[in-house]
């Protein structure tokens, strides 16, 4: 009977006691309506407030409020948790490797396990990268909770990923640094936290001998199941085993990479404290044993197909109210799991470990030292999450590389380079120059052992090259702004050297392709014959723009090593971008209607056959307005991901020739304009974030700070939609360094000035010195109207350049501004404007 059922009960024996009293005195009557009303109010409570998973998920909650620290405060790791963002929003710790949420089963959108919507909750799982595109990734070993078994028979509860799924309590989903917790409509309130290698999970159950769980009523002895699979239901192979007088479950499993090639291990060891075992025993598929407690190598007999399959636990009601499972991952073997678990967290101590993740956050992000006077919450929670989102992922996964033994840091999820070179590897080397530096080391140590510079990488496997090479940018940025420590520079420019050099037989996810033509004709043809390797022949254009900005890079670093001759030699590929800018092409296009369209601007970058002549791709092709999603990894075009509208602008390294190619300042503004205003921008993609920017070279910072305005908050904000794309621990850069008044030329010593968005801002260099960007003058927040430089001071003495360099952020310093509601002449003229190859970059 269940307790519903026996308010049922009471509410019947009320309509008889009525004409009872009426037989007493009255003031015995008194006595008697005293406890009777009050059982009446009782039994009048709809059932649900009562016992439901609701009312559990109410009780608890309490240990979820908000941070009453200045900066976690203001972190809201459910921004960007759907439509596209992808963001990781559990537990976890800066670069942490293990991460745990709750993982949802709406495939399409749970990249990172957990998503903003009303899909139904599979599982909770340790190991998740953050804003990915591609498929889901890692998700391996997820636990999940019921309170009971339907008839108290382990049979019939549910153990496949399909089958288990329940829906979550709206509302009841809550995250911030270091804890992640979600009420699920079975009665289990679920609250997680993170180690550097290991989960903690307290699984909070009602106290009554009875619970609705989801679509039952069972009786209250929860079982734990922990299943093989992970997210992409990529398993093959595995083991496990349950040991039923501990409770102990230990096993692994080989998994595919989600956007790549080959396969990775991974092992876990997983604990239970909190209630007594009743009974252990495995599951695969529908087929359910108390007989059987292990499978796999362990059992000789027994290979394990991949889908759900995994072990489990009967546990007594536990008096507390609470069963904790502890889940140490590692990469190497089960034996380093538990290892990694028993150190990390010995006494199973939840509010330890999150304390302990809320100092590693809070110690990470104070070195940025933002006045919050006079902006708002939303605009610091876009700020800080997005601070917060930059600092994920690439995961420190030093000592549990299963693929070479080294003393050099090893760093997984670079994922991808594409993405995070131009603004997230620059705000680590300002912010936490010593993990990007490891993180330049662990680069270099993969070129050592796998022979090239990975592209992307993830789960110890190959990503697809999308497509440069740009980590060698990533080495060229820590190389100009001088990250020494432990890198062997000369073992980082033998790496670059050979992405510009060595075709590897295999291009698709390593080095770069078509090179024997990118060295003869100077540019990739359309009609590439290639004999020394293969991969996409596509994106002719966007990897010829990409290559000979990677050549540039290289080139700066041969400068800085003393290698003249390769300095020459690529400088003078970096300018072969010219060789695929068609400067009679023009914009016209026929519409989805059939109509022809065309705009005044003339010049973009075009695809072009072996011998010379030119082939045509729309201009606007693989932009929101015309086919956005053609132009993938597996598709043919000559544009990666953007339209040749956008990949014309990509010339940072000479931005001044490509501006007199288009006709000059003015028409170049111009056609920066339309860019950003005609829907041909899409700002949920990193190659779209410098062209915010590029007015700069044009000599009209002001336009850079108006269209930042827009996108901050327009398309960059605190809603859990809040950003435009996939994240890609990037977007949250872009924003942050919107905010801090400057943004980065990946690969150059430049950085360029716009209105900081706070009254100030100080970082701290790496010396404990001090980098401060204040408004001195016009400083208007909220209301953001003076978002025009109208002067800036450096140290004291008027500074008329609009960008600045890395000393900076190295030496310290002060940037005073003055802001006014329209352009001014500051930071206009040429030899204020950033430089360019051609006009002194070298110089
Ligand atoms: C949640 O569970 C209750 C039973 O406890 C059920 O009546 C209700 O339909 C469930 N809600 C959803 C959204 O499935
Ligand atoms: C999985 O773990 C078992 C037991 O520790 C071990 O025998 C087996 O080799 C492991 N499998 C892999 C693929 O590492
Ligand atoms: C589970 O609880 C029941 C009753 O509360 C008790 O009799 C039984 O011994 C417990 N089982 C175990 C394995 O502790
Ligand atoms: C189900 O498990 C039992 C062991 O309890 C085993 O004998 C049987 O072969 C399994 N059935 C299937 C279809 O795997
Ligand atoms: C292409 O292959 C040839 C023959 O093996 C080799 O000599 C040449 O260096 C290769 N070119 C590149 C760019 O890798
Ligand atoms: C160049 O090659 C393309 C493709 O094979 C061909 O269509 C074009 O006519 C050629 N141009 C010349 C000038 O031969
Ligand atoms: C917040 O950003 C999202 C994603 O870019 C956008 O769709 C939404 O309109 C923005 N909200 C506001 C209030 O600007
Ligand atoms: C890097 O170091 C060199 C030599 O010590 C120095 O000249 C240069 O200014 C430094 N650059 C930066 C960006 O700190």
């Amino acid at each position: 009977m269940t307790r519903a059922a026996e308010r049922g009960d009471c509410l019947g024996s009320r309509i008889v006691m009525m004409p009872f009293l009426k037989s007493l005195p009255r003031f015995r009557r008194f006595l008697f309506v005293i406890p009777v009303l009050a059982l009446l109010v009782w039994a009048m409570i709809p059932p649900a407030k009562l016992n439901s998973p609701r009312s559990l998920f109410h009780s608890v909650k309490g240990s979820s409020k908000k941070s009453s620290d200045k900066i976690l405060r203001y972190i809201d790791p459910l921004v960007g948790t759907v439509n596209g963002g992808h963001v990781f929003p559990g537990a976890t710790l800066p670069y942490g490797m293990a991460k745990a949420v709750a993982d949802s089963d709406n495939r399409a959108e749970a990249a990172a396990g957990f998503v903003s919507d009303d899909s139904r909750i599979q599982g909770f799982s340790h190991l998740h990268d953050s804003g990915t595109g591609g498929s889901p990734s890692l998700g391996n070993f997820p636990l999940f909770v019921h309170p009971g078994c339907p008839e108290d028979d382990f049979a019939q509860c549910k153990y496949t990923t399909i089958g288990r799924a329940v829906p979550r309590i709206e509302g009841s989903a809550t995250a911030r640094p270091g804890y992640f917790a979600i009420g699920l409509n079975n009665s289990v309130y679920a609250e997680m936290t993170a180690s550097e290698h290991t989960t903690l999970y307290r699984f909070n159950f009602a106290k009554e001998a009875e619970v609705a769980s989801h679509d039952a009523i069972v009786p209250n002895s929860p079982l734990i199941l922990l299943d093989l699979v992970d997210l992409g239901n990529s398993r093959s192979g595995g083991d496990i085993q349950v040991d039923p007088q501990t409770g102990r479950i230990t096993g692994n499993g080989s998994f595919s990479p989600s956007f790549g090639t080959g396969s990775y291990t991974a092992h876990f060891c997983a604990d239970f404290t909190g209630a007594e075992i009743r009974k252990t025993g495995t599951f695969l598929q529908l087929n359910v044993t108390d007989e059987i407690q292990a499978f796999g190598q362990l059992a000789t007999n027994y290979f394990i197909p991949s889908g759900s399959a995994g072990g489990w636990i009967h546990f007594n009601r536990s008096a507390s109210g609470q069963i904790m499972a502890r889940v140490g991952l590692s990469f190497i073997s089960v034996q380093q799991a538990c290892h990694n678990a028993e150190t990390e967290i010995p006494d199973f101590g939840f509010e330890g470990v999150v304390k302990a993740s809320e100092n590693a956050w809070k110690d990470k992000l104070s070195v940025v030292k933002p006045d919050h006077s006079g902006v708002s919450d939303e605009f610091l929670t876009t700020f800080w999450s997005g601070l917060y989102r930059a600092l994920i992922s690439p995961q420190d996964y030093t000592g549990e590389n299963q693929l070479w033994k080294s003393d050099e840091p090893y760093y997984d999820s670079f994922y991808c380079i594409w993405d995070s070179f131009r603004a997230q590897h620059p705000l680590l080397t300002i912010m936490d120059p010593a993990v990007q530096t490891k993180m330049v080391r662990s680069l270099i140590d993969t070129y050592k052992h796998e022979g090239k510079l990975p592209d992307c990488r993830m789960s110890f496997s190959k990503g697809y090259t999308q497509g440069g090479s740009n980590a060698d940018v990533v080495l060229a940025d820590a190389y100009v702004k001088n990250l020494t420590e432990g890198i062997d520079w000369a073992l980082g420019y033998e790496a670059v050297v050979s992405d510009a050099e060595v075709e590897p037989r295999d291009w698709s996810t390593s080095g770069r392709g078509s090179l024997e033509n990118w060295h003869k004709l100077g540019y990739i043809p359309y009609d590439d014959i290639d004999s020394n390797g293969t991969g996409p022949m596509s994106r002719a254009v966007s990897r010829t723009v990409e290559y000979a900005y990677d050549d540039f890079v290289i080139a700066l670093m041969a400068r800085g090593l003393g290698h003249k001759g390769d300095e020459t030699k690529y400088l003078q590929r970096s300018r072969n971008w010219k060789n695929l800018f068609n400067p009679e092409q023009d914009d016209r296009y026929r519409n989805e209607d059939g109509r022809v369209i065309m705009s005044d601007f003339k010049g973009f970058m075009q695809p072009r056959f072996r011998n010379g002549t030119w082939r045509y791709q729309n201009t606007r092709l693989c932009s929101p307005i015309y086919q956005q999603h053609v132009c993938y990894f597996d598709t043919q075009y000559d544009t990666y991901e953007g339209s040749p509208w956008l990949y014309t602008f990509y010339v940072p390294q000479d931005m001044a020739s490509l501006i007199e190619a288009l006709g000059g300042h003015d028409t170049f503004v111009e056609r920066l304009d339309y860019f950003h205003s005609s829907g041909i921008n899409y700002m949920g993609n990193e190659p779209n974030f410098l062209t915010t920017f590029q007015f700069h070279y044009a000599g009209r910072p002001g336009r850079s700070n108006y269209w930042l305005h827009q996108y901050i908050p327009g398309q960059f904000n605190a809603s859990v939609n809040g950003i435009p794309g996939n994240d890609d621990c990037a977007m949250g850069a872009f924003t942050a360094f919107a905010f801090m008044g400057f943004y980065p030329v990946a690969g150059q010593d430049v950085y360029l000035l716009t209105a900081p968005m706070f009254r100030q801002v100080s970082l701290k260099t790496p010396s404990g010195k001090l980098a401060t960007l204040r408004n001195i003058r016009g400083f208007d927040a909220p209301r953001y109207d003076n978002i025009y430089i109208h002067s800036v001071k450096l140290n004291g003495k008027p500074y008329t350049r609009n960008w600045i360099t890395h000393d900076f952020f190295v030496n310290g310093g002060v940037l005073d501004f003055v802001l006014g509601s329209v352009e001014s002449d500051w930071g206009t003229r040429n030899e204020d404007l950033p430089p360019s190859l051609s006009t002194g970059l070298l110089d």
